[in-house]
Formats: C-alpha cells, sequence, structure tokens
C-alpha cells in the first residue's frame, strides 16, 4: 500500500497516525471530480491559490479542499513539523548523521553573522576583481573566458543563475559550465577557449571530487601546453575545504570559502556561484538572496493554511502516500527555465530519496516522488500522452512567467495559452460521448467505436500553476527557496533525514576500486560479480 518495504535496519517503523487521517481524507476526496469541485463552489479559483511577492501558486486544479487545508494544519501541529522547522530557522543540527545545522536560509539573511557577511564580501570583491579586469592571467589582460568546473550542487546553482537571468544580456566573458568527468564535455570548451585568457573556477564542497579535480588537473596541463607558465595562478577555488584545495596548490587568495553546513545542493547561495555573480554583477546576486530571504519569512511566520511550501509539500505527501502517485512533474513553459529541473531533482532525490529515519527505522511509506518533466511545449510532443491517457496519476507542476524577456509577444501569448490548456485539458478530460460526437458522421461504425474510445481522456488529473510576474533575480530566489522548504516539510513529514545524501557513495566507492583494476590490469582480489567483470574486461581490450 504505502510503498515496498527495503531490508530492515531496525524494526520497521510504523505508519504516523496523520496518514492513516491523510489517505482517509484521500478515500472522500477520490469521490469528487476537479470539475465538480470547481462547479460547486464558485470562489475556488481564487480561494486556494496564494501569491508570494511576484509569484503566484495556483492549487486550485488539486484535490485540495478546506477539510484537507484544515487537516494539513492539524498535521503540521501533530507531526512536529513547527518544531522542526524552528530548528532549521534557528541553525540547531537537523541532519543527525553529520551532526550538522542546514545553513542555506542564514546565507541569505540580510543581516548574517560575521562569518558569512565575510564570505559574501569576498566573493563580490572576486567578481568584481575579474569583471574589471584587476584580476588578470598570463595574457596581462582581462580575462575573456570562464570555465566553471564542479559537478552535482556545484554546478546546477551556477548553470540556472546563468541560463534563467543571462538571456538577452551581453555578457565580456564567454562562460562554460562542465561537471562531467567526460572528455566530450571538457574537450568542447577547451576547444572554444583560449588558455590565456582564461579563469578557471573550481567549485567543490569537499574538494576530493573525482570529476571536478581531474577535469582541473586536465585544464591546468591544458594551459601548460598552451604557453601558461603558472597555471595555478589562474584557478580559483570555492570550497567548504579551503586546506584541501591549498593541498591542490590554489593561493589562499583565490581561495573563496562557504560553510561546511552549508549542503552541496543548496550551495547556490554561495561562492559556488561565483560565475553568476561575474556574469550578472553583485547587485543581480544580492536581488537573488533578498528574494529568498522573502520566502523564508513567509514560510516562517505565515499560517499553515496560507503558508505554500507547507501546502504544496503537504500535497505531494497526500498524493504520494493516500493517492499512491510515484512521480510528479514538473514542466517550465520558458526556456530559460530549462536547467530548473535538473536543479530541482537534485534537490529533491537527494534530499528525500531515502528508506530510514531519522532515528535509523526502515520507513514503511513511500518517499520522494521520481520528479520529471521537461520544458513546455516541446513536452507536449513528446511525453504528454502519458500524462493525458496513461495508466499513472501523475501530480502536474507548470510554471510559466507572464511578462516575456523579449518582444515576440505572439510567441509568448501561444507558449502561454498551450501551458494553461494542459492544465484545463488534465483536468477536463473528454467523455466518451463528447467524443463520438467529434466524429465526422461519415465514420464507420465499428471504426466510430474505436475511435470514440480512444479519443476519450478521463480527466480529474491534478495539476498546480506557478506564475511569475517576471523572472527576474529576485523572483528566482523566492522560487528556489520555495522549493527548498517544500523538500524540507515533506522530508520531515516522512520523518527522513532531508540533508544527507550517503546513497551516492557506494557507487563512488566502486568506481575507485574499479579505476585501479584499469589501470594495472589486475583484478587481485577484487570481490566482483561476473558481469561487471566481463564489462571492465572489454574495457581492458
Ligand atoms: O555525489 C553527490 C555529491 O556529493 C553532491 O551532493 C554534491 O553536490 C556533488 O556530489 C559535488 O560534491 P562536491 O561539491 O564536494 O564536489
Amino acid at each position: 500500500m504505502f510503498g515496498k518495504k527495503a531490508e530492515s535496519t531496525k524494526s520497521s517503523q510504523q505508519l504516523p497516525p496523520f496518514f492513516q487521517e491523510l489517505a482517509d481524507a484521500a478515500s472522500k476526496s477520490k469521490t469528487t471530480p476537479l470539475s465538480e469541485l470547481f462547479s460547486s463552489n464558485p470562489n475556488r479559483a481564487t480561494e486556494f491559490c496564494f501569491r508570494q511577492g511576484s509569484l503566484q501558486f495556483d492549487f486550485s486544479k488539486t484535490h485540495l479542499d478546506q477539510p484537507t487545508l484544515s487537516l494539513f494544519a492539524k498535521l503540521a501541529e501533530e507531526s512536529g513539523l513547527l518544531v522542526e522547522r524552528q530548528k532549521l530557522l534557528s541553525g540547531q543540527v537537523v541532519n543527525p548523521t553529520e551532526n550538522r545545522p542546514a545553513l542555506h536560509t542564514a546565507m541569505r539573511a540580510s543581516s548574517p553573522n560575521e562569518e558569512i557577511q565575510a564570505q559574501h564580501q569576498a566573493n563580490s570583491k572576486m567578481a568584481e576583481r575579474v569583471r574589471s579586469g584587476e584580476f588578470k592571467g598570463a595574457s596581462g589582460t582581462q580575462y575573456k573566458h570562464i570555465i566553471h568546473l564542479g559537478i552535482g550542487g556545484s554546478a546546477l546553482g551556477p548553470q540556472l543563475l546563468l541560463t534563467a537571468l543571462g538571456f538577452g544580456r551581453e555578457s565580456e566573458f564567454n562562460t562554460h559550465c562542465v561537471a562531467n568527468v567526460d572528455g566530450h564535455a571538457l574537450k568542447p570548451a577547451m576547444d572554444a577557449c583560449d588558455p590565456m585568457q582564461t579563469l578557471v573556477i573550481v567549485a567543490s564542497k569537499t574538494f576530493t571530487t573525482t570529476e571536478t579535480l581531474s577535469n582541473a588537473h586536465s585544464l591546468m596541463k591544458w594551459m601548460s601546453e598552451g604557453g601558461v607558465a603558472d597555471p595555478k595562478s589562474q584557478l580559483v577555488a570555492v570550497t567548504a575545504s579551503p586546506e584541501k584545495s591549498e593541498e591542490f596548490g590554489i593561493a589562499a587568495e583565490n581561495i573563496l570559502t562557504f560553510p561546511e553546513g552549508l549542503g552541496g545542493r543548496y550551495s547556490i547561495w554561495s561562492s559556488v556561484s561565483l560565475v553568476a555573480m561575474i556574469v550578472l554583477g553583485a547587485p543581480a546576486f544580492e536581488s537573488f538572496l533578498r528574494g529568498a530571504e522573502q520566502m523564508d519569512h513567509h514560510f516562517a511566520t505565515s499560517p499553515v493554511e496560507q503558508n505554500i511550501p507547507i501546502l504544496a509539500a503537504m500535497m505531494d505527501l497526500w498524493y504520494g502516500s493516500s493517492w499512491h502517485a510515484e512521480t510528479r512533474a514538473q514542466f517550465a513553459y520558458d526556456s530559460r527555465l530549462g536547467a530548473l529541473l535538473p536543479y530541482l531533482q537534485q534537490l529533491e532525490m537527494e534530499n528525500n530519496g531515502k528508506n530510514i529515519t531519522r532515528t535509523g527505522e526502515q520507513v514503511n511509506w513511500q518517499t520522494s516522488p521520481v520528479l520529471w518533466g521537461g520544458v513546455g511545449t516541446d513536452a507536449q510532443h513528446a511525453v504528454f500522452q502519458l500524462l493525458h491517457q496513461g495508466t499513472h496519476l501523475v501530480p502536474t507542476e507548470f510554471i510559466a512567467v507572464i511578462k516575456a524577456g523579449h518582444e515576440l509577444e505572439e510567441h509568448h501569448r501561444c507558449l502561454l495559452t498551450n501551458c494553461f490548456a494542459q492544465g484545463a485539458a488534465l483536468m477536463k478530460g473528454r467523455s466518451t460521448d463528447e467524443a463520438r460526437d467529434l466524429l465526422p458522421e461519415s465514420t464507420e461504425a465499428d471504426t466510430a467505436e474505436l475511435l470514440a474510445h480512444s479519443k476519450t481522456f478521463s480527466g480529474n488529473r491534478p495539476s498546480t500553476t506557478i506564475l511569475l510576474d517576471q523572472l527576474d533575480a529576485q523572483s528566482l530566489g523566492s522560487l528556489i527557496a520555495f522549493y527548498e522548504h517544500r523538500s524540507f516539510v515533506s522530508g520531515t513529514l516522512w520523518q527522513i533525514n532531508v540533508f544527507d545524501q550517503m546513497g551516492v557513495e557506494l557507487g563512488k566507492e566502486l568506481a575507485k576500486s574499479y579505476q585501479e583494476v584499469l589501470e594495472t590490469g589486475d583484478f587481485g582480489s577484487l570481490d566482483i560479480d561476473e558481469s561487471t567483470r566481463n564489462l571492465l574486461k572489454q574495457t581492458l581490450g
């Protein structure tokens, strides 16, 4: 009923009592289709639509109703969520396996502590030094190219900032973000840049990540071969492990730090975004922080019934646990937000893709949905068939921006009408009788039945629409902070540790031992299955 039980560590965790209450509420809601919720309540469209700053969140096309909303408020109290929220926001330990706080909200406070303030100042100073040409490369002139190296949280944030906010902006810098250790990712950046005029930002929280360090070594070799006498002088490190980056050979004055308590997938608020600060300017980055702070304030102070991240998270829990939706789809109807999905996939799935509670018991319920999606309208012509007529229940989220960043108004109108039409179609559906009536009279009887059924849409499929007045640094900051809090709330209700990511370790360890095999050609006493051994042997030639 609640997802398959994995092998147990301790005794299985009992279903928290509120899961049953949610399931009961779901059984009732399942009897009322979404369109009926609208016809029975003329105020529904506004009653379940919430605004925060320049963002609007329309939950009216979900099965949320007033009794469920009240139930959510009760659950927030009874589950201990509000206490956990306070712990998060006041910098207490919320990551028990690593005994750390989670400092992303502290990073965007208008009055941060001295350490964070000094870090922000150092970041702005470095961005300005690069922008002004004071920090020069081997050519003795201003840098022209910037290669940002980093993976996961050390890449997805800057990539999102650059694609979301860089549209239509003239920049003096050609920027490249390289994450993968795949040479096919690194080589094009090398080919596009002049080593004498290239600044390399090496972003790694731990400064131990194989992909990032291998790419840094290869770029240093490339610079050296390109005539740069001291390649390391063209490297800037951004990290929470300054001692490791110094060991790597990066000069102390070229190291920008961030706190250990800031998770990799939350590091967009830190020096990890240096490349975006350089390209967009420090004031834009400051607005980004302020936008997030506004959402933090909303999350910290709004009553549960109006608290947008809490409501969205409760809906995730409700659709997951009680309606058995295993995935959530996310479609940005704005190409500038093309990098949002991978960003959110890391956030959501590293946060909540877990099966152990904060106290080490096996969970007995479904946790993080699989997050998938794409960009509209492209995705409409590729994967929407399943959303409309497939057998899975997929709560779907649309993100759109009212004001375009260009002057091609007709295109923007077409984009937005498509976005809104999808949510309406998912909800409304089309009966077989309606489908039959649409067929040309000349359709033969046998074919008519087949076609009428094929053109039937069950409808009653939930969606949420997030509408931004405009896409700018501030609204983007609010949007990302919304997702962070939503994911924290759902993870907390699932009783898991939102802030560690132990599940990424095993594969890394095995890859290291296989690397040794490839280097020495000797399997030695490696504990390895036959399939993997065969795959490695083929690589050995
Ligand atoms: O392997 C996953 C992970 O640890 C992410 O959590 C992190 O964002 C990414 O790798 C990169 O890590 P680092 O910033 O330490 O190089």
